[in-house]
């Protein structure tokens, strides 16, 4: 499955996930999610947590979502084959909703609708599996995240608040 565009005038397609891109969403998510992610306020907070930093937390979602559904995480790779981001997702077919966990544009290829186009292959992918609904989250502090997803259709539905103590 992809399918061919263009983002600001570059060539890009969309692709299914490959074993060896694996580090590669992994270095892009630790790049990406710098300063919105729960897991970085929590170092911010507490520091690092059992010899392990924020982005080793962060980066092993990736390989959680990998393990949960390879066939779920799609790829954008420029001209070169360079990947440039990606999205990743989770069906649900007995609740018939979708969940997409993680989302990340390189920082170079940002605001050019790559965001928009990931979030709208997850959404065919969900609709070719036959769910009817799809859900996202973003926090607060991530105003790229609150601008798009409203964009892209989605309807705020809660609010969530994270509290983490010492023990
Ligand atoms: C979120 C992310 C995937 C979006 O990718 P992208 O390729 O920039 O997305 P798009 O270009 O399709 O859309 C971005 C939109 O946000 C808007 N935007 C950019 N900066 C913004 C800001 N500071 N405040 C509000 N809106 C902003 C853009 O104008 C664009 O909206 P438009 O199409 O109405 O003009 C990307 O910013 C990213 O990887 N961020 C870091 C990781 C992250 O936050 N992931 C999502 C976690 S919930």
């Amino acid at each position: 499955m992809g399918g061919n565009a263009e983002m600001g005038g570059r060539p890009m397609r969309i692709r299914g996930y490959r074993a060896e891109d694996r580090e590669v969403l992994k270095a892009l998510t630790v790049e990406g999610f710098e300063g919105v992610s729960i897991d970085h306020n929590i170092e911010r907070a507490f520091g690092v947590i059992h010899g392990r930093d924020w982005r080793w937390r962060k980066a092993r979602q990736i390989d959680e979502d990998i393990e949960a559904d390879p066939g779920g995480v799609f790829v954008a790779e420029d001209d070169r084959g360079e990947v440039v981001g990606y999205i990743t997702t989770r069906a649900d077919q007995e609740s018939g909703i979708g969940w997409i966990p993680n989302l990340v544009v390189e920082a170079g290829w940002r605001g050019q609708g790559l965001g928009r186009a990931l979030i709208e292959h997850a959404l065919d992918h969900f609709r070719r599996l036959g769910l009817t609904h799809a859900k996202i989250e973003t926090l607060e502090q991530n105003p790229i995240g609150n601008h798009l997803y409203p964009a892209c259709g989605f309807r705020e539905v809660a609010r969530q608040v994270h509290f983490v103590r010492e023990l």
